[in-house]
């Protein structure tokens, strides 16, 4: 899965632009040039919303994708480390880096993506220089999500991160999904959630990540669902739900 700049869609036009008029737009267009050269794929999880399941979805994706032969990265930009921790219990063979500073965060990027073929990036639950910095850098971003008006909200405003990023690059991330966590059931909620998706430039997932006990259990026991060895039915439905998830981002 190679991802180079796409011709006339590329986002090189549009900065030259507005570098044209502003420092800061002139060093993002460096930074784009620079990523659009590279072959590693940039994947953001991000929410502004707590404990929506970004570290976990994170974590499980980039192990997902190592057992899937590729060389994955994970930047934690979250000062609970809980990504880099999992990742580092869980599967020595993937790349840990924590960067919390927001002007170091596109260069580690960079260099991540220069020496592998996925970089998994988790944003902590806050509107922040860091999240907006791995946003612009990010070739899909995704939107973790509980099936509440409340966790509805907050998303909107983590969207305007995704909005400003795609207003300086002129498109990228080119995916942002919404991904439908700790669900119970398809509720009217997320048929609604699915039917304003498109509005806000979002693509849902098909089938949410269900609600199972399997996802704090395997925190306890030091690892990723993935990683556990049980057959359980709340194992065996959060893999199921995980691969089926995966399947559909990775595929972009
Ligand atoms: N589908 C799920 N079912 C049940 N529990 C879940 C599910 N997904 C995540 N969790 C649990 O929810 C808690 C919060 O998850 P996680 O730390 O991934 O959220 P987060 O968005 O990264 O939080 P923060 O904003 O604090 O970084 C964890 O205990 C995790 O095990
Ligand atoms: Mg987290």
């Amino acid at each position: 899965m190679l991802h180079f700049c796409r011709g006339p869609r590329c986002m090189h036009a549009r900065l030259r632009q507005v570098a044209g008029i502003n420092p800061h737009a002139r060093k993002t267009l460096a930074r784009i040039r620079n990523a659009c050269e590279q072959r590693g794929m940039k994947y953001l999880f991000v929410n502004t919303k707590g404990g929506v399941g970004k570290s976990t979805l994170a974590t499980a994706f980039a192990v997902y994708l190592h057992d899937a032969g590729r060389r994955v990265a994970v930047l934690d930009a979250d000062e609970q480390l809980h990504s880099a921790r999992a990742i580092a219990e869980a599967e020595p063979g993937i790349t840990v880096v924590a960067e919390f500073e927001p002007n170091k965060i596109p260069d580690t990027i960079t260099r991540l993506a220069d020496q592998h073929d996925d970089v998994v990036c988790d944003a902590p639950a806050r509107l922040s220089d860091e999240t907006r910095e791995m946003m612009v850098m990010a070739d899909v971003a995704i939107f973790p999500m509980e099936p509440t008006i409340k966790c509805l909200r907050s998303t909107k405003e983590s969207i305007e991160v995704l909005n400003y990023a795609r207003t300086v690059t002129g498109g990228k991330p080119e995916h942002a999904w919404l991904v439908l966590n700790k669900a119970k059931k398809r509720t009217r909620l997320f048929r609604e959630v699915e039917k304003l998706a498109p509005s806000l430039g979002l693509i849902v997932a098909t089938e949410p990540i269900r609600d199972l006990q399997a996802f704090p259990e395997a925190d306890q026991q030091g690892t990723v669902v993935l990683r556990v060895k049980s057959d359980s039915p709340s194992f065996e439905k959060a893999k199921s739900d995980l691969k089926g998830l995966f399947g559909q981002i990775a595929e972009v």
